[in-house]
């Protein structure tokens, strides 16, 4: 990482004696106060102010200083233990939500929830949609509760581990699944995640390879209509995408595609069954993304 120029932290100073503990993490000025312009709206008073700047100057992320995140319309309480809403992520989920229908009792099953912010954007979007929460950790379960109550958005959350299989009990139904998995591998962990993430960002979400995309394959695809996961690399859409093509029944049963995000990085790996039973899942997804199959 580059570091800061001295002279760009003098001019920094000149112009607000905060401003030099957000510039690590802020990196420009113009960055720093616009942050600065943030914390002095929710504080109490100067040395609140100064508080939060040296745990921004820690690397701290904002969002567990302030305590939330907008996402879309929404505001996402935060917690440290559970990751913070990705612009990324609210930009695929926005555009998803505003495609199912109105006034459809369409069901959504939105796995490895976190705060809830999927899941509480497509209900607040679709109020309509029947729509279900589902995270391991309690940390995050808890939270996910905690910001359907507080926004006034109903959606049922339920603490689990979704790749534990229980072969006696059989998967609910839905016509949408939606998941964010931790998707980041321990060596691009190690070398590409940014130090705030990396000290103050837990773990269980972040770091994993292909199980998730796996299971999406072998165990939720089935109950499914549709599903949309997103991913960290063009690999996990690939394999996705590989794993339904060269399966006789899967690939006739079902189209695949991806879709990139405003950085032109791949983001999502989406699906849809040929023929629809309950949706028009074809219009749903027009121009979602790219088909592969
Ligand atoms: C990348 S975060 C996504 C959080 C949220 N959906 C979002 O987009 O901000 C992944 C989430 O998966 C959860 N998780 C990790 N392993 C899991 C598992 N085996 N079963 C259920 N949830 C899991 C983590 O607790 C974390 O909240």
């Amino acid at each position: 990482m580059v570091r800061i120029k001295p002279s760009t932290i003098w001019q920094a100073s000149k112009l607000n004696r905060f401003l030099p503990f957000l510039l690590p993490e802020c990196r420009s000025i113009h960055a720093a106060r616009q942050e600065l312009r943030w914390i002095q709206d929710e504080s109490n008073d100067d040395y609140q102010v100064w508080k939060r700047c040296k745990l921004r100057y820690r690397h701290y992320p904002l969002q567990y200083i302030l305590g939330s995140q907008p996402f879309e319309s929404l505001n996402i309480k935060c917690k440290p233990g559970v990751l913070i809403p990705r612009w990324e992520t609210e930009e695929w989920a926005t555009d998803l939500a505003h495609r199912l229908p109105k006034n459809r009792q369409i069901h959504v099953l939105d796995l490895c929830t976190g705060t809830g912010c999927i899941p509480l954007l497509i209900k607040h979007i679709r109020p309509d949609a029947v729509v279900k929460a589902v995270d391991c950790s309690p940390l995050a379960t808890g939270l996910a509760y905690w910001n359907s109550k507080s926004l006034g958005i109903s959606i049922q959350v339920i603490q689990g581990d979704i790749l534990e299989h229980n072969s006696t009990v059989k998967p609910q139904k839905v016509d949408l699944i939606t998941c964010n998995p931790p998707y980041i591998s321990q060596s691009t962990f190690v070398k590409e995640t940014s130090r705030s993430v990396k000290l103050f960002e837990p773990k269980l979400a972040l770091i994993g390879c292909f199980e998730f995309y796996a299971d999406l394959i072998d165990h939720q695809i089935s109950r499914a209509e549709a599903f949309v996961y997103e991913v960290g690399e063009l690999s996990q859409c690939e394999y996705v995408c590989r794993r339904i093509v060269e399966d006789p029944i899967l690939s006739k049963v079902w189209r695949v595609g991806f879709r990139l995000d405003a950085n032109s990085k791949p983001r999502v790996v989406y699906g849809y069954r040929r023929v629809a039973i309950t949706l028009d899942w074809p219009r749903i997804f027009e121009e979602f993304g790219e088909l592969k199959n």
